[in-house]
């Protein structure tokens, strides 16, 4: 039988497997969908750095109903003058916003 000890190891090593190969997975669709073009995890390139949106929408339960319509819509103002084109154009569907919006909201 296994301890609670080893249980737990590998409980904690399925849970970091699982969390690392979702975040990979959505880095992957965001550099697959353009979106790496302009914006980069950590540093300002064309647009904000994806950690800063996440840190801006901390805590507010809409961003994850709102933000998606500004990725596929495009929009300026609230970083600055540089406006996003609308990506709906370049093949992102509502399904890829959606889960690239949650992907960024989830970076701390
Ligand atoms: C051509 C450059 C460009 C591309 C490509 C681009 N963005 Fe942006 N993005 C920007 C700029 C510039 C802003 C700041 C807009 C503003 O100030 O309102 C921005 C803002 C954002 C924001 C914050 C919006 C807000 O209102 O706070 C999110 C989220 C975002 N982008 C996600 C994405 C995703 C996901 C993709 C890929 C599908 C993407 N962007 C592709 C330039 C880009």
């Amino acid at each position: 039988m296994f301890s609670t000890t080893k249980l737990r190891i590998v409980f904690f090593m399925f849970f970091f497997c699982s969390v690392f190969s979702v975040a990979h997975a959505d880095q992957a669709l965001a550099n697959a969908k353009g979106c790496m073009a302009c914006h980069q995890i950590d540093a300002e390139k064309v647009g904000p750095p994806f950690r800063m949106v996440a840190k801006k929408y901390q805590g507010q339960k809409d961003a994850l109903a709102k933000l998606p319509s500004k990725v596929l819509d495009g929009g300026s103002g609230v970083w600055g003058e540089v406006a996003m084109p609308a990506n709906k154009t370049l093949g992102v569907t509502k399904a890829d916003a959606t889960k690239l919006v949650a992907w960024v909201l989830s970076l701390k």
